[in-house]
């Protein structure tokens, strides 16, 4: 999604900008642009398709000192990649970047009669025409006239040709926020812009003026009310967003899963046992619900399949796992009994926020699972169950599923322990044999030439299948996702039992196909159908534990987790599937951080 980034105070203001672009690439983007407020208070921009390399090597041209301006990254939504289309866009007076979709910008078009002036194909260049047509010197009350205007989402930062050196900024579901350091004041999409100048920061409330001086980040409600916002201290620092000699954030990021999940795990254990007092999250809560509501996206939705594959024989009580972006848009059959779980790692997915806010209108409570502190869905889900991953930077997630998968355990645990279903010793090896899926995890990490080889298998395949069953189905769903999205090859999970039910007929000689067999309950099934894809010439890759048999020629290649209980194999198995990925997208030369296309949290619709 967009990354925007505002600044002014004493610094080079286009140093600060085009480094916090940097910061924000991993957003996902396909363009970028400057906006600079010279000494003699004109606005200089600087717009260029590519990397944020591209922009910085043509800034090179402006010698002159700048200290105030706005930054952008832009994600395509409306109109192609081009630099008319990219931010920040200039409409008179008003300069103006923004992330978000302004749905109604159509008819805004027709109603201000912006046929004429409009340069991009953008809907960001309406609202700057429309915010230029209502300024008259007064900044908060131009945009105060803007904001009833439009409908969707949006964040702007802005500033305004005769107000040199100011910067104010206004958002509705996309993210901000912003602080006051001694480098100047900021402003930004998400936090990872501002950590390499301050730990603490804010979150602009929605619909109220951010304006940002070099003395000063003030906000305000639009009937000039200052209001003092929440200042949040980062759980993070730069360091954390670094490489540290990785090839890839993505490799790193899988090797620091065990050091994240016990960073998770381990402070919210009491006498052996999960414990959420120090969560504020009641036993009441897990006691009283009869049933469990699931809504996410993406890798995040995974999560939850995992969590449903053991909530659901474990507890005994129904639990639905659903898209949120069709979650949204349905009428769910819940009530003040079901426990709505949210999960997500920015914390900003606007279908999975739609999907908490549609929950709470049912009043039912919410839970959200999130990485990001002080993001929009935790600040507004009634309890959070924060993981501790630390800053994901890789598109592709990789330990804030295996921290959800944690904080999903620990929940389960909790669940059944309150509900009668585990008694103390019961919670105790459960929570145990949690803790030692973590070991397993690092020794198959340590075994990562052995899966770049069975990577270097699949490099030109043009399809590929990930199966299994129960559990294994739901790591599936996981492998699939993680092979496309940064390979892009066909990737699709099927449940293995189904795969007779037509899709088989896809499979031919050499297509491959991932097995995966962890679940010794209903080992036997599960391989035989790896015998029937391979009967027809599959090249399987199979994923089994140390100790399990399989009959010579079933398949072309075994990789074995180490030996532990049906229902931990989570994290080394997570760690086989993400480092296939890996070393398939390294493997055919892409851009494994970046992929093409995608966004690290999608806070469009
Ligand atoms: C996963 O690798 C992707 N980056 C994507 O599916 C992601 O999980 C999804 O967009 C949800 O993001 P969230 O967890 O930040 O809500």
């Amino acid at each position: 999604m967009c990354g925007i980034i505002g600044y002014t105070g004493p610094l080079s203001a286009k140093e600060i900008i085009l480094n916090g672009l940097t910061q924000l690439e991993y957003r996902g983007y396909d363009s970028a642009g400057i906006a600079l407020c010279m000494e003699s208070s004109y606005i200089r921009m600087l717009k260029k398709t590519g990397k944020v390399s591209n922009l910085k090597e043509a800034s090179k041209q402006i010698k002159e000192v700048s200290h105030s301006g706005i930054g952008h990254t832009r994600w395509a939504t409306h109109g192609c990649v081009s630099e008319n289309n990219t931010h920040p866009h200039q409409a008179g007076r008003v300069t103006l970047v923004h992330n978000g979709i302004i749905e109604n910008y159509h008819q805004l078009i027709c109603q201000f009669g912006l046929e004429k002036k409009l340069k991009s194909e953008t809907d960001s260049e309406v609202a700057a025409w429309i915010l230029d047509s209502f300024y008259q010197g007064d900044p908060a009350e131009a945009i105060g006239r803007l904001l009833p205007l439009l409908e969707g989402s949006y964040s702007f930062c802005i500033m305004f040709e005769d107000c040199p050196g100011e910067i104010y900024a206004v958002r509705s579901v996309s993210p901000l926020v912003a602080a006051y350091t001694h480098s100047g004041a900021l402003v930004a999409s998400d936090l990872t812009a501002l950590i390499p100048y301050s730990r603490q920061y804010f979150v602009l409330p929605e619909k109220h003026l951010l304006k940002l001086t070099a003395y000063s980040a003030k906000v305000y409600t639009f009937e000039g009310r200052e209001i003092m916002p929440e200042i949040i201290e980062a759980d993070w620092n730069m360091d954390a967003a670094m490489k540290h000699g990785f090839s890839h954030f993505m490799l790193k990021e899988i090797h620091e899963q065990p050091e994240a999940l016990n960073q998770t795990i381990l402070p919210r254990l009491t006498d052996g046992i999960p414990d959420f007092s120090q969560d504020g999250i009641p036993d009441s809560l897990l006691k009283n619900c009869t049933r469990i509501q699931i809504a996410a996206c993406g890798t995040a939705m995974h999560a939850g399949m995992a969590a449903r594959a053991l909530i659901e024989p474990l507890v005994r009580i129904p639990v639905t796992v659903s898209i949120a972006s069709e979650f949204r848009y349905e009428e769910p059959l819940i009530d003040k009994n079901t426990l709505v779980i949210i999960i997500s790692q920015s914390g900003e997915t606007i279908d999975t926020l739609a999907a908490l806010r549609l929950a709470k209108n049912y009043g039912s409570p919410t839970l959200s699972v999130v990485n990001v502190k002080g993001s929009t869905i935790a600040r507004e889900s009634d309890y959070v169950l924060y993981t501790h991953a630390g800053p994901e930077i890789a598109v592709a997630s990789t330990k804030a599923y295996s921290v959800q998968l944690a904080a999903l355990y620990l929940l389960s645990c909790r669940l059944a322990y309150v509900k009668g279903r585990f008694n103390l010793d019961q919670a105790k090896g459960f929570t145990n044999k949690l803790l030692s899926s973590i070991p397993a995890m690092k020794e198959v990490i340590k075994c990562k030439n052995e899966i770049q080889a069975i990577g270097n298998e699949i490099l030109s395949a043009a399809d590929i299948f990930f199966i299994g069953r129960g559990l294994d189905y739901s790591f599936s769903l996981e492998g699939a996702l993680k092979l496309k999205e940064i390979s892009y090859i066909h990737a699709e999970a099927y449940a293995a039992g189904e795969l007779k039910h037509g899709t088989i007929a896809l499979i031919s000689p050499g297509v491959p196909v991932v097995a995966i067999a962890t679940q010794e309950r209903i080992l036997g099934k599960t391989l035989s159908n790896v015998k029937e894809v391979k009967a027809r010439g599959a090249f399987v890759i199979l994923i089994t534990k140390e100790e399990t048999e399989i009959s010579p020629g079933l398949a072309d290649v075994i990789f074995r987790i180490p030996q532990i209980e049906d229902r931990f194999t989570i994290f080394p198995i997570a760690a086989v599937l993400q480092l296939i990925a890996y070393f398939v997208s390294v493997g055919k030369g892409l851009d494994v951080d970046q992929p093409r296309n995608l966004a690290k949290s999608v806070t469009v619709e």
